[in-house]
């Protein structure tokens, strides 16, 4: 600007100098009364209203003042002014860019009387599977024979979203005979070589601009593979980059945790892996009729999930073991209760128990284990008894009693494959909960966001 050049001008002229990835915007008292954004690889949207202008990386930030939204791409530029906004491209020629209308549903996100979005969405999980269901069967064949026909698959999430894949993982070899990888996102480009043309890659973001699922999905175009995304944010980066996408279409998530998304991806997968065989309308049905057992669920074990949070509050470390599909819903219940309640948790397969964490088992010491009376029953119950032998205060997640547990989440009888949508909800509430009990905000957790658009 000291050659004279106006903001917008130094902030193109600045912008293809900076490393890394970004969103930023920019004001100057040499060049008052405006505000320049521009972004890379970062999300950055500007909302409409009449002659009020919003910026913000999500628009869920300025969804109850507008639902007129214009996203920027990469290196293009925004200039905002009382009354006008004009858009620029990188070499500061003016664009003309439509705005589109937030989804409904998105522009409205209140508590509904909950105190916490957390349970608010906990809560409307019967609800939100009906809407994931609406799915294009035909488009989900098509993909499930894509994914039948590809010479590797690899799945590519963070967090719950990368849980959500691993019970997919079990679906697609058990019902699609299908093996496929699951990838880290951070991981997923020290396996880049791996990647070409056969190659299908599955993204999994509940917000679609993670920024480790971002590269990842970057680097496997590049190398030629064919990239399917499972998102539920619309307009979202990753939804640009995919060559398919499928919507978990369950409305806004607000908390940082994610409950709702995660029980959306687990039927997403199951629709995927039927799909495979030919299943879609029959997953579809079975998924229907689990609406109002997940209610069930929830309302059998809220007081139960208030007394153990309250009683267990005092605890600094949780062990959660379960076997073959069930192996993610420990990691998932153990995430949950560590982001949210800061208490250390760690979610394993329950053969692994003996081969060190094992150790670290003394009375008292809570154990979660999830053990339907599915396949994984009888090892499942032989590891809890282990760590019950070493004093372990024992919770169960099952449908069969056993006198080894010191405290019974109780979760309907289902179809095997189902208990992971089943057992999932009450470790959710069981989180919320012990954060409640620990006096933490469990929609804002410390050092935490909603979406990590950094690496
Ligand atoms: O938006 P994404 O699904 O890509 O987010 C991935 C993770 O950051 C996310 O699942 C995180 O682990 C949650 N806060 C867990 O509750």
């Amino acid at each position: 600007m000291k050659d004279g050049l106006s903001l917008e001008q130094a902030v193109i002229k600045i912008a293809p100098r900076l490393d890394g990835s970004y969103a930023f915007l920019a004001t100057s008292v040499d060049d008052p009364g405006k505000i320049i954004g521009t972004r890379r690889n970062n999300p950055l949207v500007i909302g409409i209203d009449d002659a009020d202008y919003y910026a913000s990386s999500d628009a869920l930030a300025f969804a109850t003042y507008t639902n007129q939204v214009i996203s920027l791409e990469d290196n293009e530029v925004a200039a905002l002014e009382a009354g006008s906004v004009e858009f620029l491209d990188a070499e500061g020629n003016k664009l003309a860019k439509q705005a589109r209308t937030l989804d409904q549903s998105w522009a409205k996100s209140d508590k509904e009387g909950y105190q916490y979005f957390m349970l608010k969405e906990i809560m409307e999980q019967a609800q939100v599977l009906g809407r994931t269901l609406h799915q294009d069967a035909k488009a989900f064949t098509d993909i499930a024979l894509d994914i039948l026909r590809a010479r590797q698959v690899i799945i590519t999430a963070c967090g719950s979203s990368r849980y959500a894949a691993l019970v997919g993982r079990y679906l697609f070899s058990r019902v699609g005979k299908r093996f496929c990888d699951v990838v880290m996102a951070s991981e997923f480009g020290y396996f880049a070589d791996s990647v070409d043309k056969n190659t299908v890659v599955i993204a999994v973001s509940q917000s679609g601009e993670t920024a480790d699922v971002v590269e990842g999905v970057k680097a496997a175009r590049d190398a030629g593979a064919q990239v399917i995304s499972i998102i539920n944010r619309p307009n979202s980066i990753l939804a640009d980059l995919s060559h398919q996408v499928i919507y978990l279409n369950c409305g806004p998530e607000i908390a940082v945790a994610a409950t709702k998304s995660f029980l959306s991806q687990l039927a997403i997968f199951y629709l995927l892996s039927f799909s495979m065989v030919n299943g879609f309308d029959e997953a579809a049905a079975k998924l229907t009729e689990l609406s109002t057992t997940i209610t069930g669920v929830l309302d059998w074990n809220k007081s139960e999930m208030i007394r153990l949070s309250q009683e267990l509050k005092g605890k600094h470390d949780f062990y959660y073991i379960a076997r073959g599909i069930n192996f993610a819903i420990a990691s998932e219940g153990a995430l949950k209760l560590k982001e949210i309640s800061y208490i250390h948790a760690e979610g394993m397969p329950a053969g692994e128990l003996k081969h060190g964490t094992l150790a670290l088992i003394e009375p008292g010491t809570p154990v979660v284990v999830i053990c339907p009376a599915d396949y994984t029953f009888a090892e499942t119950i032989n590891n809890a008894m282990e760590a019950k032998a070493r004093g372990a205060y024992m919770i169960a997640v099952s449908d069969r009693a056993s006198d080894i547990y010191d405290s019974w989440i109780r979760i309907p009888e289902v179809d095997e494959l189902l208990y992971p949508l089943v057992a999932v909800v009450p470790l959710h509430l069981l989180a919320y909960y012990a954060a409640i009990s620990r006096g933490c905000d469990p929609d804002k957790p410390r050092n935490l966001a909603k979406s990590v658009t950094v690496k």
